[in-house]
């Protein structure tokens, strides 16, 4: 058997490294073609020497000479903003996932979905600013895309259960994360720490303050209607603090089709890459009979306002979902700095939104220069300087 070509755009993060663990656990199945890290050029050397890629990125050109001096011999070596997106282009693969965190993977998704045969997507941002874009490539390309995000990923496969038009409802779960019964007012003053205490998920630090917020619930929303083609009204969250289902359909004869796993995202990471077909991988396997009760309630929309932000992107469409995203990443790098409260982030974004004229999202560069816009105007609310030349 011919073993499929994996190149993973952000090898060094959270998803990156778990994807490493799938793909060492299914030798024949899978190599690596190629890896890109952003700053993380010790790391990246260290996966190109077990992994053997044909080439690597980083985005930081500043260490490449030094990374240059500890790569296997003959491993090519793009740097620079757009180093993932070039090594997409340069490198064949059949399948790219995409781990990358942030807008700055928006390039290097279109690049994938012009190129691969499937894009497994995690990074779910370019799929909130520039999905129509996105999807319309991939369908005129003939490339697959499959899901990392877990609730994605249970929708796509408890959906293998009907047809579209026999789904009357999704449920999002979502754990609720680590302030899911503080009020408000300690919410506000909530600290670094206590944000990136996620209670059910090991993640990287922008995705977990999104947990935090739940505004990662928001950016899921759209994803959803993007990924699957639903209106907003078929779409749901439900807390569910324990993290074992991971997302629910609900058909129109009354079936619900679930799907449960440890909370461990090597499961959803294998099936994006093995679908149609599900081998052993290396995840920790669910204990069913240690589950003593499952939790669910409704979102507390008062206390987590950014929820309805989703909602609202879908329906307004256009640049709304690159100025909520831009916002959001400027607010969230903000409040990891120390720079601003908590309770900041989330009513700066929605006031960014407000002054925002919605434009067209038919091209990249609208997108672009909405991407900016919110930037700068998030930047001016919170008296934070604007990181110029960021990679898109
Ligand atoms: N973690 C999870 O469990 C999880 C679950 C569902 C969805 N997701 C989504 O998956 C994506 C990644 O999340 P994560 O938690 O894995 O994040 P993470 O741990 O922060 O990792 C981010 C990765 O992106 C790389 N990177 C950043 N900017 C880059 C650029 N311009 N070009 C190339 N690489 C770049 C980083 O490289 P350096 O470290 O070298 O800078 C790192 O490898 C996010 O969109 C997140 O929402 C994550």
């Amino acid at each position: 058997m011919t073993k499929q070509r994996v190149v993973i755009l952000g090898s060094t993060g959270s998803i990156g490294r778990s994807t490493l663990e799938v793909i060492a656990a299914l030798p024949e199945q899978f190599e690596v073609a190629g890896l890109a890290a952003g700053i993380n050029w010790q790391l990246l050397a260290e996966q190109a020497r077990q992994f053997r890629p044909e080439a690597v990125s980083l985005v930081a050109d500043q260490p490449g000479r030094s990374l240059c001096d500890v790569l296997p011999a003959g491993c090519g070596l793009f740097t620079g903003t757009d180093s993932a997106a070039e090594l997409v282009r340069k490198v064949q693969a059949d399948i790219v996932v995409n781990a990358i965190v942030g807008v700055a993977g928006l390039k290097a998704t279109l690049e994938a979905v012009r190129r691969a045969k499937r894009v497994a997507i995690a990074n779910k941002e370019p799929l909130v600013v520039a999905g129509p874009l996105i999807l319309a490539e991939a369908a005129r390309h003939g490339t697959e895309i499959t899901p990392i995000d877990s609730e994605h990923s249970a929708l796509f496969q408890a959906m293998l259960g009907g047809s579209k038009d026999e789904i009357l409802k999704v449920y999002l779960t979502a754990s609720g994360g680590p302030f899911r019964q503080w009020t408000r007012e300690r919410m506000d003053q909530a600290t670094v720490e206590q944000a990136l205490a996620h209670p059910t998920w090991q993640m990287g630090r922008k995705i977990t303050v999104d947990s935090a917020t739940m505004m990662n619930k928001a950016l899921e929303i759209v994803e959803a209607c993007r990924l699957f083609g639903l209106r907003t009204e078929q779409v749901l969250v439900l807390v569910h603090p324990e993290s074992v289902i991971h997302s629910i359909v609900q058909f129109r004869d009354g079936s619900f089709l679930a799907q449960l796993s440890s909370p461990d995202m090597r499961v959803p990471i294998s099936y994006a890459l093995t679908y149609p077909k599900r081998l052993a991988g290396p995840a920790k396997i669910l204990d069913v009979y240690a589950l003593r009760q499952l939790n669910f309630e409704p979102p507390d929309i008062e206390r987590f306002p950014a929820i309805e932000l989703g909602y609202e992107v879908v329906r307004t469409g256009g640049t709304s979902g690159a100025v909520v995203n831009a916002s959001n990443e400027v607010a969230v790098d903000a409040f990891l700095n120390g720079q601003i409260p908590f309770g900041k982030i989330v009513p700066t974004v929605r006031q960014v939104l407000q002054r925002h004229m919605i434009g067209s999202a038919d091209s990249l560069a609208s997108l672009l220069e909405a991407d900016n816009w919110a930037r700068r105007q998030t930047a001016a609310l919170l008296g934070v300087c604007c990181r110029a030349g960021r990679a898109v």
